[in-house]
């Protein structure tokens, strides 16, 4: 069963086919990221307009290079929420248009969704139930999942997500947009030790996230030490990076592991533009193997945002008969509890 998966929540305009759920035929992605660039940030008018521009010819790109035409599609799975409403609409009405004409299941898709299920893309995929954490420039959720469809909501970030918090510090460092993978390249020449920034556990029970306080506290170091070293003494930029990259990734691997602890599975599965972080991954593995628990996480491709995660999630929900319709509507918010359960594949 081929299902086309259509991404344009944010500021990639993302297309793939997927074959039964897992086989990844395409998956194309038009990024964004250069027109972002110079505003340290994603402008939601620029990236609806850009999703326009790009919509067709990725589309086109996944079909091409799946080897397959529109009659071959079984389905056609697009985001509806959360994300950019500007962006999201490109998506959904494109989606609505193809289905409609070529008389084609429609199914709407939850992006937190798509990114838990990225992992049934890889080979090497976790048995239920397993504790997913999902960590981009827009979220940093823990889930306890428990099948296809049953999720539930651990943790949430009670204000910035851990990739904000990336991006909002490699601008303030003067590194541009977005800032995961720079800060990640120049933690590797830096000393994550040097400078203790804040760690905010919250209190001792709590799975929430928060991660505004570190950030500030990156920015005040930051506007203090040029002005007493100007960047030359023995405080070096690479420094605040990597204790920057340490902070989060101690607090992230903790909540992670606390909600393993709590509900006893024996899989972790790190997914979302943040877990293309080789160090998050290796620091995770480690711990986690301590306590005999494995870790699996996608590949970088299928961690940022992607078509392909859409098209596994359209699958799921398609076998069990849930299809969208023309009237079907996009949603800037959409936790992932509002999505309707499916049952389990054996019943
Ligand atoms: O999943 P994604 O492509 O889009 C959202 O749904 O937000 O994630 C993008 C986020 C950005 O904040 C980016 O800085 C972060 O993922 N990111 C990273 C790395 N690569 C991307 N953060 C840390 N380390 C990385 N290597
Ligand atoms: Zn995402």
């Amino acid at each position: 069963m081929n299902i086309l998966g259509i991404d344009t929540s944010c500021d990639d305009t993302s297309a793939a086919v997927v074959a039964d759920g897992h086989r990844v035929l395409s998956n194309a992605v038009n990024s964004q990221i250069k027109l972002h660039h110079p505003y340290g940030g994603v402008i939601p008018e620029l990236a609806s307009r850009e999703h326009i521009r790009n919509m067709v010819p990725v589309v086109q790109e996944a079909l091409s290079a799946a080897g397959l035409k529109v009659k071959d599609l079984n389905g056609v799975a697009v985001t509806v929420g959360p994300g950019l409403i500007g962006s999201l609409l490109v998506g959904l009405y494109y989606a609505k248009g193809l289905a409609y004409v070529n008389h084609i299941p429609l199914i709407g898709i939850n992006h937190l969704e798509g990114h838990i299920l990225s992992i049934f893309l890889e080979e090497k995929a976790p048995q239920f139930p397993f504790v997913a954490l999902t960590v981009s420039g827009g979220h940093t959720n823990l889930y306890h999942v428990e099948e296809f469809g049953s999720y539930t909501l651990l943790g949430q970030p009670l204000d910035d997500a851990a990739g904000e918090a990336f991006d909002k510090v490699a601008k303030i460092l003067d590194l541009g947009y977005p800032g995961g993978a720079v800060i990640e390249k120049l933690s590797q020449s830096g000393q994550g030790d040097k400078i203790p920034f804040p760690r905010a556990y919250l209190s001792p029970e709590s799975l929430d996230f928060s991660f505004s306080g570190l950030k500030t506290s990156v920015a005040l170091y930051v506007s203090k030490w040029r002005e007493d070293e100007g960047g030359k003494g023995a405080v070096k930029v690479a420094d605040i990076a990597s204790s920057f990259q340490e902070a989060v990734i101690d607090v992230l691997v903790h909540k992670l592991m606390k909600a393993r602890d709590k509900t006893g599975v024996s899989s972790i599965v790190l997914a979302g533009g943040v877990a293309c972080n080789q160090a998050l991954r290796e620091r995770l593995r480690d711990i986690a193997s301590e306590k005999g628990v494995k870790v699996y996480s996608p590949r970088p491709a299928y961690c940022t945002d992607n078509g392909a995660m859409i098209a596994a999630s359209g699958y799921h929900r398609m076998i069990h008969g849930e299809w969208a319709n023309l009237s079907t509507d996009v949603r800037s918010k959409f936790p992932i509890q509002e999505t309707l359960s499916i049952a389990p594949q054996n019943t």
